[in-house]
């Protein structure tokens, strides 16, 4: 385990007083946060407090009616009710999203889903683009799984396919949203084994989990929302064992305590 202090690190994204409403309901109330270079954070909380809404709102798949975020030091996008999604395109080239359910094209083989984005979206060439997509198959143990259509693999199978994906459009930051919690027990071991690598490799990460003992041992911090607001921040050793929060405390003990 080797904890950085986020204090220290490179700021990749910066994320600033996010909100977001759908219709009354104001879901994403200020949300700030601060991620450096190479670090993982964990982001926790219960159902329905905000989490996937986050990962969207930094992937530019939502459109936040406020607030700011700016990768590498840049110029920030600012978002205002009417902020287009083509204005919010830039911090689509930046991250890349695994999601729960996976989100495979069912009609695609392995290979197609994987070089979609790099061929489609980013124009890049089709050679390099197969033997980089193959390289990274070979890598998640599935080089031999490249023509098959994803009714034909496993849930953990699948997913790695969906890790593949994300990584093939060279992004800065990686979104993981729940990425083990569709999977069945035995299968998560694999998937959270490449998430480690990946993290150990210093790729940065914002990772929605359940997973609370994983995600001690990968995040450098550890973010716990409630209710559209950051509740608790902190180390993971602290947020974990000594939450300072009467919500966090309750969470983290309901998980660790399921019965
Ligand atoms: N497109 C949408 N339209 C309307 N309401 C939405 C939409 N997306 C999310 N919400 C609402 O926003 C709130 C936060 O949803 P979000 O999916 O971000 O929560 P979450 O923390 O990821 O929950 P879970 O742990 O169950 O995945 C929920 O009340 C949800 O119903
Ligand atoms: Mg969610």
């Amino acid at each position: 385990m080797s904890h950085t202090d986020p204090g220290n690190a490179r700021p990749l994204l910066r994320a600033t007083d996010l909100q977001k409403s759908f219709g009354e309901h104001q879901v994403l109330k200020s949300i700030d946060l601060l991620i450096g270079k190479g670090q993982v954070l964990a982001l926790i909380g219960p159902s329905g407090s905000g989490k996937t809404t986050v990962l969207r709102c930094l992937n530019g798949l939502e459109i936040p009616d406020g607030g700011e975020v700016a990768f590498d030091g840049g110029p920030a996008v600012a978002f205002a009710p009417g902020t287009t999604q083509k204005q919010a395109q830039v911090l689509r080239t930046r991250s890349a999203m695994v999601f729960q359910n996976y989100n495979l094209f069912p009609h695609m083989t392995v290979l197609e889903n994987v070089i979609e984005g790099p061929l489609q979206v980013q124009r890049r060439k089709r050679a390099e683009v197969i033997a980089e997509a193959e390289s990274l198959l070979a890598r998640v143990g599935l080089a031999e799984k490249r023509d098959q259509y994803p009714h034909q693999l496993s849930g953990g199978q699948q997913q790695r396919v969906g890790i593949v994906r994300a990584l093939a459009l060279k992004p800065s930051l990686l979104l993981f949203d729940e990425p083990t919690s569709a999977l069945d027990p035995e299968l998560v071991g694999d998937v959270l084994r490449v998430i480690k690598e990946l993290a150990d490799e210093g790729w940065t990460m914002v990772l929605v989990t359940h997973e609370l003992a994983f995600a001690r041992e990968v995040a450098d911090e550890i973010v716990f929302m409630d209710q559209g607001v950051v509740v608790e921040r902190g180390h993971p050793e602290v947020v974990l064992r000594t939450p300072q929060n009467e919500r966090t405390k309750q969470f983290v003990h309901r998980l660790l305590n399921p019965f």
